[in-house]
């Protein structure tokens, strides 16, 4: 089997919501989608293709391609169609697979029962054919294959990804109610900055959205930071591929930005706890990180983006203190922060009306399943006036 060589449907998927964002930096690679929907995108491609997509995207959470589409109404017709597939082209007999799945048959009451009949499939094929049986289990470090089935309708994927690309890798100590990396990413990428000016982070946590701000500034790819993939595990992979891909985006990698990243926390533990993400994700020297309360971030005067991602209190009774907290956040962001356009990421609308200033957008995200907003904010300097007026980065 050519996968390497040969054009497939691929399946991207992201997190819910992040489509749009994703369907960006899939055409900024030079692919064109043949659809967007709410949780992924789908384009055409060969395994080698996924190896680009893998390594450049910062949205998605894991790249599918698809070995075979076909109908199965039940466990049996599932199982008959999967060993014909030609396993022993895919999969080493000596290594070491695992199976996920994505699964709504009335047959299947746990996508577990799916897994395993996905596996012998695979095992039993690999066996007839080489006489070994390649070893299983739910590690996702090694070969990865993907069911996604529906009704009576089925696809098996390779998934070329392996862990997810949602998490970016550098993030080894996580602190208090960490944003996935995916979900930072985009959600700078929602503001439009340009990438050149200020970009202000108080309330910063484990620092997720000033060190998302300094990879893309510096166009540094987080696939830069992981050596194992899906793909790698694939029968006829060619590692000068992926190092020759690595290669690339080690060299357009800025190792400067000549602006000013400030990320600060009323917890001294949240910044060291940043301070160590930063190191990791090779940006600390772009990031201005101080310890005090955010009414006393430093803010420059300039232009460019200030993003809070405060909490939004499920637990009971700490909501009346965070309504002060978000009341005190729209004083700083109207008094301080003139000139730039400000964001407040929150679970919690009743808490954002607090803030007391009209949003210009509402943009949509989820964090994990809770309904969240993305509430932006011009901040005018002065009369409302022409944003081409505002004071240019320096
Ligand atoms: C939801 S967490 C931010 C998570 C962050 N986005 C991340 O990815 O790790 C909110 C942060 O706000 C900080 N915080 C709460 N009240 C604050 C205040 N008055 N001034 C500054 N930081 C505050 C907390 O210490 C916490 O780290």
């Amino acid at each position: 089997m050519q996968v390497f060589h040969n054009e497939s449907k691929i399946i991207i998927t992201c997190n819910k919501r992040l489509s749009g964002y994703l369907q960006q930096e899939v055409e900024a690679l030079g692919y064109t989608p043949t659809r967007v929907f709410p949780t992924g995108v789908e384009l055409k491609g060969t395994v080698t293709d996924t190896i680009a997509l893998n390594l450049n995207l910062r949205c998605a959470s894991q790249v599918l391609y698809l070995i075979k589409s076909f109908k199965a109404a039940d466990p049996k017709e599932l199982y008959d169609e999967l060993v014909t597939v030609e396993w022993e082209k895919l999969i080493d007999f000596s290594g070491y697979f695992s199976v996920t799945s994505n699964v709504n048959n009335e047959h299947i009451l746990t996508p577990l029962f799916a897994n395993v009949k996905v596996k012998d499939a695979i095992v039993d094929r690999i066996k007839e054919v080489k006489g070994v049986r390649p070893n299983s289990g739910s590690e996702a470090n090694k070969t990865l294959v993907h069911l996604y089935w529906q009704d009576d309708e089925a696809d098996i994927f390779m998934d070329t990804s392996g862990e997810t690309l949602a998490k970016h890798s550098y993030r080894k100590i996580p602190g208090k109610a960490p944003m996935l990396e995916a979900l930072a990413t985009s959600t700078i990428m929602a503001t439009n900055w340009d990438r050149k000016s200020t970009f202000i982070n108080p309330m910063c946590g484990s620092g997720t959205l000033a060190i998302e701000a300094a990879l893309l500034a510096t166009d540094k790819h987080p696939g830069l930071f992981r050596m194992n993939y899906g793909f790698m595990h694939i029968m006829g992979y060619d590692e000068n591929v992926f190092f020759v891909e690595r290669r690339k985006l080690k060299d357009k990698a800025k190792k400067e930005t000549g602006f000013k990243i400030i990320a600060t926390d009323i917890s001294e533990d949240a910044i060291d706890i940043a301070q160590k993400n930063a190191k990791t994700a090779g940006v600390e020297h772009l990031i201005d990180f101080a310890v005090c309360d955010f009414e006393d971030t430093d803010v420059p005067e300039d232009a460019g983006v200030v993003m809070f991602n405060p909490e939004y209190g499920e637990r009971l009774g700490v909501h009346s203190k965070l309504e002060i907290t978000y009341k005190r956040m729209g004083d700083f962001l109207k008094k301080k922060c003139l000139g730039y356009r400000g964001y407040v990421f929150t679970g919690n609308p009743d808490l954002a009306k607090k803030i007391g200033l009209r949003p210009s957008r509402r943009i949509e995200f989820y964090n994990g399943k809770l309904d969240c907003r993305l509430f932006e904010y011009e901040l005018y300097d002065g009369s409302k006036r022409d944003p081409s007026e505002r004071p240019q980065p320096k």
